[in-house]
């Protein structure tokens, strides 16, 4: 495996099918398993590893978001990564530039509302990573499923000649979707955190049971995380984001709520099996994540 700074060196070691999975690094089980996903889509796998602060709209979210790239390179090499490329902020950003992508309707809700420049930031910076590094193929996680539509919406309106695939959402073996946040979390906050999942996995039982009704489905998750402060509970429609009142087609049940400092984000995705509902309860891991314990 090489480790590049700049986007020149990294397309000089380019052969046959290049395969990019964007992270902000501090690898855990759900960026494995992407890697895992990719490695079997192309020839050259690029990993990039970013912490984009134009993505963060508090800084003090940006400061304290862990890194440790030789952790990563290991990682990644574990895992069958040919490049990882790890950029500084001016090969990104370089003194000067000012050109942003503004994204569309599918990023006005929940996170787009909750946290109003973030996917200006996500999409300029993997429009970046896209013209820079010219992959067939881009891999992301449905953990970030308002991410994935805002992504695909961009590929399709400004043309970009990549083929976006999404990995599933994997969960610690107790339910609690992995994410790099999870690291600052106390084991008091650890346990209160995993209301989350048990009010998603409550209404994908209720959704299995018959139930259709948004308002009743938000509920459920509402009442199963009451003592986190939400930032939102909702069904949007899979495709264009926006807030549905009945389940009535692909969906996703999203949740964003802080535990303490930390604000943790998850969902369920509805996918239709025969006309009929399948919530998705992503991949559940057999054993405790070792990469996302302090
Ligand atoms: P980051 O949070 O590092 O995530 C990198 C990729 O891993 C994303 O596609 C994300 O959806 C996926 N991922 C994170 N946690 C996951 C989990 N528990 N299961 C499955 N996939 C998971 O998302 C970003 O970085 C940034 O916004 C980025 C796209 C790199 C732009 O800066």
């Amino acid at each position: 495996m090489e480790v590049t700074h700049t986007f020149a060196a990294t397309r000089d070691l380019y052969e046959g099918r290049i395969g990019l999975l964007p992270t902000m690094g501090y690898f855990h089980e759900g960026h494995l398993s992407l890697m895992d996903l990719l490695r079997r889509e192309c020839d050259t796998m690029v990993v990039s590893n970013f912490v984009n602060p134009t993505q963060f709209d508090q800084s003090a979210d940006l400061d304290s978001y862990p890194r440790d790239i030789d952790r990563d390179s290991a990682l990644a090499e574990e895992h069958g990564v040919d490049i990882h490329f790890v950029p500084e902020v001016p090969e990104i950003y370089p003194p000067g530039s000012s050109t942003e992508v503004t994204v569309g309707k599918v990023a006005l809700g929940m996170e787009g509302k909750h946290r109003p420049s973030h996917f200006v930031g996500v999409a300029t910076v993997v429009a970046k990573l896209f013209a820079g590094l010219r992959p067939d193929i881009a891999v992301f996680g449905k953990k970030d499923a308002q991410q994935i539509a805002v992504l695909k919406g961009m590929v399709t309106d400004l043309r970009f000649p990549v083929e976006i695939v999404s990995g599933p959402l994997v969960r610690e073996p107790d339910g609690l979707a992995l994410s790099s946040r999870n690291v600052r979390l106390g084991a008091e906050e650890r346990e209160r955190a995993l209301a989350i999942s048990r009010g998603l996995f409550q209404a994908a039982m209720q959704i299995d049971a018959g139930e259709r009704d948004g308002d009743r489905l938000e509920a459920t998750v509402s009442r199963s995380i009451s003592r986190l402060d939400a930032d939102y509970v909702e069904l949007v429609a899979a495709e264009t984001m926006e807030p549905i009142a009945a389940l009535d087609r692909p969906a996703v049940l999203a949740v964003a709520a802080y535990v303490g400092e930390v604000r943790l984000i998850d969902n369920l995705s509805i996918e239709w099996v025969d006309g009929t509902p399948a919530p998705d309860r992503g991949l559940i891991l057999e054993e405790p994540s070792r990469l996302s314990a302090k």
